[in-house]
């Protein structure tokens, strides 16, 4: 492999690109920035920031990033098509460090039934892409897509083609989550075997989670020799995701003893990126998430509990401060200033100017008259609230809601649509939070069907922000997003009107793309 240190792992981030694409995920491109600027402070290696080809808003995101974020590797995604590997490359020529990640199937089933064309075809593909993309840049990767379907000795040969076109990297991915860590491990032995170019380049590895074994298989693919491992933050992507890079992070700094192989991860902004992800996806957590999760660091059983106040190890084997999930102790009054407020935030990562100081002030003197103290994760809560106010969305500007035990509920909400105009609509409902969200529907003139509902508190106590995640349905496909607040309903209203943005969002730029046949 090129990199210099033989026990490094390369940290390869696909939450902007493979984690994009899961269901309901639509981000703009100020929020794939804020993601992509995080993600340089985790320490990320490489970016995928997305696949430029399938919609103008990919391409200005992807170039937005490589323009702007400096450190990790910015990677465009890019079928064999001569026009992709043109996009991908326009999109991140600007990066200090551009590359090109190019793939195509090798598996039988999707070369007969998705590519409908032969092997041969394939090889001469690859060849092609891989030398067009050489002439753009010189950092390129390859990917026999659903590698561990195919036939080992058929993908060897593909990818054999590939480093003798100049590929830097070959990256093996179970594309559905199909293989088991031994044979994952046996595929990646014989590839090496196969391919004795391989060993000059960095083999990288790109699983999903379909049953469960992303991160398993991540950690075989290592073993193997791999120095590269796909991932993506809170493990989302296609269908049941991508290996979550928390996951195989910990589990390489916790193990680092006994397996020797470290990565260039911040693992204290581990907790932070999650939370940023979470929050922009509209995608939840779920609470028993492993490093992440709410619970990660619980303990409930008395026994435990018991163990855990003696000594900490006896029931951790990693520290919550080492994650970043404590030891944040800023905290912020009703009385602090915009100077206080501009300094917290800095320190947190945030750079707020102007308008947005402006508006985040606002938000937080909100706050801090219902909260007696304001601390690092509330004022992170509402930054990223804040910043996602997007020109080209609704806004859920005002809401009035009359509810009683003896009356049915009776909302009354002020929208404001992407135009400027401000749009009220009433609705008595079920419940107040049903209720806000016909009324919403009625403000803004769209049919939309609730499908999921949850509330988080952002911190403990009992004047904690509360954090609201729907998930809706409109024309029948899903759209998430997420809202904060000290009052429920409002952060409610937040979400619901973002995730109404966010479909109107996805199918707008569904509506300007070509469709894209054999996306992965
Ligand atoms: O899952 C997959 O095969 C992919 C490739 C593009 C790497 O996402
Ligand atoms: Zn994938």
């Amino acid at each position: 492999m090129t990199s210099q240190d033989p026990n490094r792992v390369l940290i390869f981030d696909t939450t902007l690109r493979d984690g994009e694409q899961s269901p309901g995920i639509s981000l703009n491109t100020g929020e794939k920035l804020e993601i992509a600027q995080q993600l340089a402070r985790l320490g990320v290696d490489v970016i995928e920031a997305g696949f430029p080809i399938t919609s103008p808003g990919d391409f200005e995101a992807v170039q937005a990033i490589a323009r702007n974020v400096d450190g990790p590797i910015i990677a465009g995604l890019a079928r064999t098509h001569v026009a992709d590997i043109d996009a991908a490359y326009e999109a991140v020529k600007d990066a200090e460090r551009p590359r090109i990640h190019t793939f195509i199937s090798t598996s039988d089933i999707h070369i007969e039934h998705q590519l409908q064309t032969t092997r041969e075809d394939v090889k001469g593909q690859a060849r092609a892409a891989v030398a067009h993309a050489r002439q753009h840049v010189e950092d390129v990767e390859f990917s026999p897509m659903d590698a561990t379907r195919a036939d080992v000795e058929f993908t060897a040969e593909v990818c054999a083609i590939a480093v003798a076109e100049g590929a830097t990297t070959i990256n093996i991915p179970d594309t559905v989550g199909y293989t088991m860590p031994h044979e994952f491990t046996a595929y990646l032995e014989r590839l090496y075997e196969l391919v004795p170019g391989l060993r000059e380049v960095t083999l990288s590895v790109h699983c999903h989670d379909d049953l469960g074994l992303a991160v398993a298989n991540s950690f075989a693919g290592v073993l193997a020799g791999a120095r590269q491992v796909e991932c993506a933050v809170n493990g989302i992507g296609e269908r049941a995701g991508n290996a979550s890079l928390e996951e195989i992070a910990m589990l390489l700094h916790t193990r680092a003893p006994d397996v020797g192989l470290h990565t260039g991860i911040v693992t204290t902004e581990i907790a932070r990126t999650s939370r940023l992800v979470s929050r922009l996806t509209g995608y939840a957590v779920q609470p028993n998430k492993a490093v992440v999760g709410r619970n990660a660091f619980a303990h409930e059983s008395g026994i435990h509990q018991d163990g855990v106040l003696k000594e900490r190890t006896t029931y951790e084997i990693m520290d919550a401060r080492t994650v970043g999930l404590e030891g944040n102790d800023i905290v912020l009054g009703k009385h602090s200033g915009r100077h206080a407020l501009k300094q917290a935030l800095e320190e947190l990562g945030f750079e707020v100017d102007g308008n947005a100081l402006n508006q985040a002030f606002k938000r937080f003197k909100e706050i801090a008259d219902r909260k007696k103290q304001v601390t690092a994760m509330d004022l992170e809560a509402l930054v990223t609230d804040e910043m996602r106010e997007d020109l080209d969305a609704f806004t859920f500007a005002w809401f009035d809601v009359e509810a009683s035990s003896r009356r049915p509920p009776h909302a009354t909400v002020g929208v404001r649509m992407p135009d400027g105009e401000e749009r009220s609509g009433s609705f008595t409902g079920d419940g107040p939070v049903d209720a806000v969200f016909h009324a919403i529907n009625a403000a803004t003139g769209v049919d939309a069907k609730l499908r999921e509902f949850r509330v988080d508190a952002v911190t403990s106590g009992r004047d904690a922000l509360g954090e609201v995640s729907v998930v809706l349905e409109l024309g029948g496909r899903p759209a998430a997003g997420q809202g904060v607040s000290t009052d429920i309903i409002e952060a409610a209203g937040r979400a619901y009107v973002r995730a109404l943005s966010n479909a109107r969002r996805r199918a707008r730029l569904e509506a300007r793309e070509e469709p894209v046949a054999a996306t992965p």
